[in-house]
């Protein structure tokens, strides 16, 4: 029997409750960040001056970067002198910045870029010649910088004399504010203090670095991507996790590694801001900076972090969701020899049809499969794949279904389509499918779902209002992000078809995934 799955409308019936917190809300990296920083390539050597700055503006313009999102030309530390001037004011190198930073912001902008700088919320920055930071000075600075034309600022967190995190760097927020002019904010605090920046990031700045600095080793890479991995909830539209800046290019890492470096950043969402000098890299570094299909992953406007979905020995596959339905996936290998690494489209959230279209967003091959997802990975590569449904489609997630009481979460990974439903805990709360049958008969459905307790969560499930199933389990599964099913037979009749599942406990129904109908 053909069926055709219709969403139900759901509008009216979710609530959304949102944290009363202040909040950032300067309406910027709604993707993260794409740019340039000089930092990873000269450090504080005199190579880092209006020359090289204006050299990589021509090369965003004319290598086509620019045209591929590449927007910010950042200046790392050591752009100042050691002294402010007689009114306080922080004073641009005359060697480096013979012309100011000024003349140097109105070039960028003149081919349609943007310009970032940085200071450090401490007394000096981290360089030891001793600039000058913006502890104490932060209005200050903060107007400086506006009335140059800047629209970034890294702040970073030397010589901050033990002065509480969250205060130095919500300070430096309120001043950027105050300028009325949209400037992106870094934090580059590390994720250092308790609390967590990661915890307060997300209604201070637009990014926050989650890491020390990254070196252009595989080492010193991969522990970055580990400990930034972890982090995915954290991440949104406006908010990003920051393991550093790019190496690629640099000559530290292999083109294999260097391609895992630009994959497990873009799967991860991560800024992506050029650590090398674009007048001196080969032609390989632009074939990786310009991937379009990876970078499409990383500035997916639905703004998700992906996530870990298994790590077998250093075998690991990352799954990110995307706004079209689509799933990126990433089959990364951290070992030291080739190996197979495989996964399915069930297991990495985007089950329920009938085949599958893989992109291969390096090779850009495409071919088709009916759920199985499998590589040869050389060692430290990555196979990155877009995977999406190209068969008949029996699935309705439950984020599309209505939900009388609940809200519709992501914070356990592991889940179909965009989210689950967390009902609220309670004996009543329903989630209800419409879904239309061409004619009478008998389906199976299969509920995916998730329990991290021990209690079997049962309800009781009606099509068109009967009550079919009395108290149907939904026993635990392990975690909130282990994620199993249910399945039984019911029969439909043709035509318009509700499917009704009540929690019947006052824990409510468990975090309910999916509805497939075979
Ligand atoms: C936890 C869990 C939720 C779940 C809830 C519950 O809060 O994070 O996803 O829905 O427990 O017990 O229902």
């Amino acid at each position: 029997m053909r069926i055709a799955v219709v969403a139900a409308l759901v509008a009216t019936s979710i609530t959304i409750t949102a944290p009363q917190v202040e909040a950032l809300e300067n309406g910027l990296a709604r993707t993260p960040p794409m740019g340039f920083n000089n930092w990873n390539t000269t450090g504080c050597r005199a190579e880092f001056n209006e020359a090289m700055v204006k050299g990589i503006a021509d090369i965003f313009v004319n290598k086509g970067l620019k045209d591929v999102g590449y927007q910010y030309v950042n200046l790392d530390d050591c752009w100042a002198k050691t002294t402010r001037d007689s009114n306080g004011n922080l004073v641009p190198d005359p060697v480096r910045f013979p012309n100011g930073i000024k003349a140097l912001a109105d070039y960028v902008h003149s081919k349609g870029l943007k310009i970032g700088i940085y200071t450090s919320a401490g007394t000096k920055t981290c360089n030891t010649a001793g600039f000058p930071g913006a502890l104490g000075h932060e209005q200050q600075d903060a107007n400086l910088f506006a009335s140059w034309g800047i629209d970034y600022l890294k702040y970073d967190n030397c010589n901050n004399q033990g002065v509480d995190a969250v205060q130095r760097y919500t300070k430096m927020r309120d001043a950027l504010k105050n300028t009325g002019r949209p400037i992106v904010y870094s934090i580059c605090e590390w994720g250092r203090s308790e609390p967590k920046v990661w915890t307060w990031g997300p209604d201070t700045g637009n990014l926050w670095r989650t890491t020390g600095d990254i070196s252009d080793n595989w080492t010193s890479m991969i522990g970055k991507a580990k400990a930034n991995r972890v982090l995915a909830q954290y991440a949104k539209p406006g908010a990003w996790n920051d393991p550093d800046m790019l190496e690629v290019g640099n000559g530290g890492m292999t083109a294999t590694e260097y391609r895992t470096h630009f994959s497990l950043w873009a799967i991860m969402a991560a800024p992506l801001l050029i650590g090398s000098d674009l007048r001196k890299v080969n032609d390989d570094t632009f074939t990786i900076l310009k991937n379009t299909d990876v970078i499409a992953v990383d500035q997916d406007p639905l703004g998700k972090q992906g996530t870990v979905i298994s790590n077998s020995n250093g075998l690991v596959v990352y799954s990110k969701v995307l706004a079209n339905g689509d799933r990126a996936v990433a089959l990364s290998n951290e070992n030291t020899s080739t190996a197979t690494i495989s996964t399915s489209a069930s297991a990495i959230g985007i089950g329920g049809s009938s085949s599958y279209t893989l992109k291969d967003l390096w090779s850009k091959q495409t071919r088709t499969t009916t759920g199985s997802i499998s590589a040869s990975v050389p060692a430290h590569g990555t196979v990155m794949y877009r995977v999406s449904r190209s068969g008949n489609v029996n699935r309705i997630e439950a984020e599309n279904a209505t939900i009388s009481q609940g809200v519709v979460e992501s914070n356990h990974a592991g889940f179909s389509g965009t989210g689950f439903v967390n009902g609220t805990n309670a004996v009543g709360p329903y989630v209800e499918w419409t879904i239309n049958a061409t004619q009478a008969g008998t389906v199976t459905l299969t509920f995916g779902y998730a329990n991290g307790t021990t209690a079997n969560r049962p309800v009781d499930l009606t099509v068109n209002g009967t009550l079919v199933r009395d108290e149907l389990a939904f026993n635990g599964t392990g975690a909130w992000t282990n994620y199993s099913s249910v399945t039984t037979t019911v029969t439909l009749v043709a035509g318009e078809n509700k499917i009704r599942v009540t929690a019947t406990t006052a824990n409510g129904a468990a975090n309910l995934d999916y509805l497939d109908i075979t």
